[in-house]
This record gives structure tokens, C-alpha cells and sequence, in this order.
């Protein structure tokens, strides 16, 4: 493809939320907001990864235009990519063909609450990254990621406020003491009822007391902090808590029910 026809594709195919560089040198959004993006990100994520990945499967829950995707396709493995807008897939399947990576991705349109019904075996590493805050029901995915038991969970969100984590612990908590609920560093999650930032899909912002504990309450273990709102994480031993077991019984089930309703 010519230098002039390879720039007129990568404009019909934008916006663009991924900077892609392309091995012609182009980049799919050289002006993007957050500079070269997520390139920054995947620095300091990149050498809490395994170098070589040959022979893992990944899966990259709203991969967007794939920029992660690619990275871990290079690297040798596996990969499949989900979200549900149809406009950034188109620009994944674009980008595997440039960068010569259409046989190790695989792009489809599908939902987290779906990773349950992928018909695509174990996977090794998934990624979620950017998209917890996107849901209405955070808690629900998490749980569904958890029951696909992979060995590494690479997890970004929004956040707000400082990293301090309280101290109390929740079995020491009662209806005397539930102010400390509202405390700095309880983990918590702030509702957004209408926009953040002017995107009405923004639907809660957790603290990182709040990402932590989630984590680990779905049944994660933090392994690893790359970055700010980074976290690597593998599977916890045992459940933190009571009544766990019966959480993830419970978002299975109703993750078969919905799909059974809609059959
Ligand atoms: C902020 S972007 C993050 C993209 C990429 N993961 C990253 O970190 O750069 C959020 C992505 O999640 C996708 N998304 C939103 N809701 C989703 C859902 N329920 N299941 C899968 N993907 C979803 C969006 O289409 C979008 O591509």
C-alpha cells in the first residue's frame, strides 16, 4: 500500500484511542491527548511480563485498536481480543494485517459479562485494562474474569484520591463504628449518576483501597504495581472471605441465565 493511500486508510478508519505505530512509520494518532498512548503505559507495564510468551493464550478484554494485543502477539502468544464497538475492531483486524500479526489475533465482538461463553479454552494472561469503570456492574465482571482462573490478571482503572489504605479491618466493623466507612482509605467507590468527563459510560470511580480490596475479594492476589492505576495480579490461594465461593457461583449463574434468555 502506498504512503498516501496507508494515510488516507488510517482516517477513514479514526478517530483513534490507540497510537499504533505501524512499520511504515505511520501512527494511527500521533496527536492523541494523552501523548504517545497507551505506549507510555505498556513501558511501564512491559517487564512485569514475561519476555518470551510462546505457546500462552491471552485474552485483552476491551482491546480497543489492539495496541496491547500486539505487543503480546510479538512477544508469542496467542491472542484474543474483545469489545463491543464494532469501529475499533475494524481497526485491530487493520493493524494485525500491517504488522503481519493476523495469524496470532484474533479480534471479536463480545462483551466481559461474556468471557464465560468464548469457546475459547484457558487462558493464560487477560488483560483489563481500562474498562472496570466503563461497567454499570463492575463487581459482576471481575467475579466472571476470576472463574476463567487465569495465572496473571493485568487490571487498570480510574481512580481518585491518595493511596492510603485504612487500616481497620472489616470484620472489626459494626453498626457502632460505621462511620469509619465513610474514612479516608476505606476502600470505597464513588457513583457517577450522569457523566465523568463527558462520557456517560463513566459509571463508577473506585479509590485504590477500593481496587484492592475488590481484587482480592474476586479472588486476586496484587503481585505487582507498574504504574499508577497499574496492577498485576495472580490468583489468590484461597478466598478472602466467606461466602465468596457462592458470589462466583452466583454471577455464573447469572451470566447463563441472561444468555439462556436471549436464546
Ligand atoms: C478506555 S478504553 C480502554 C482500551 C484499552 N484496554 C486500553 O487500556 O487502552 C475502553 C474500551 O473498553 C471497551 N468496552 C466498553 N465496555 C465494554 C464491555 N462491556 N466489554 C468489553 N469491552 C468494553 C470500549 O469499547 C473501549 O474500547
Amino acid at each position: 500500500m502506498s504512503q498516501s493511500a496507508l494515510t488516507t486508510e488510517i482516517d477513514r478508519l479514526g478517530p483513534w484511542f490507540h497510537n499504533i505505530h505501524l512499520p511504515s512509520g505511520h501512527q494511527t494518532a500521533p496527536d492523541h491527548f494523552f501523548g504517545d498512548f497507551p505506549m507510555t503505559k505498556w513501558r511501564q507495564i512491559a517487564p512485569f511480563l514475561p519476555k518470551d510468551l510462546s505457546g500462552k493464550t491471552v485474552l485483552d478484554i476491551g482491546c480497543n485498536a489492539g495496541f496491547y494485543s500486539f505487543e503480546l502477539a510479538a512477544r508469542g502468544a496467542d491472542v484474543l481480543g474483545i469489545d463491543m464497538d464494532d469501529r475499533y475492531l475494524e481497526q485491530a483486524r487493520w493493524v494485525a494485517q500491517r504488522k503481519q500479526l493476523s495469524d496470532c489475533t484474533r479480534f471479536k465482538k463480545a462483551s466481559v459479562y461474556e468471557v464465560g461463553n468464548l469457546d475459547a479454552g484457558q487462558f493464560d494472561i487477560v488483560l483489563f485494562m481500562g474498562v472496570f469503570y466503563h461497567l454499570r456492574h463492575p463487581l459482576l465482571a471481575l467475579d466472571l474474569i476470576q472463574s476463567l482462573e487465569p495465572e496473571l490478571l493485568v487490571f487498570q482503572t480510574l481512580t481518585h484520591g491518595d493511596e492510603v489504605v485504612s487500616p481497620f479491618s472489616w470484620t472489626e466493623t459494626n453498626f457502632q463504628t460505621r462511620d469509619r466507612l465513610g474514612e479516608r482509605g476505606w476502600p470505597s467507590m464513588a457513583f457517577i449518576e450522569t457523566t465523568f468527563a463527558g462520557d456517560p459510560t463513566n459509571w463508577w470511580v473506585p479509590n485504590h483501597a477500593g481496587v484492592e480490596a475488590m481484587l482480592r475479594s474476586a479472588g486476586f492476589t496484587v503481585t505487582a504495581r507498574p504504574g499508577h492505576e497499574i496492577y498485576v495480579c495472580n490468583a489468590a490461594e484461597a478466598a478472602s472471605r466467606p461466602y465468596l465461593d457462592e458470589a462466583h457461583q452466583d454471577a455464573r449463574s447469572i451470566m447463563s441465565n441472561a444468555q439462556g434468555s436471549q436464546r
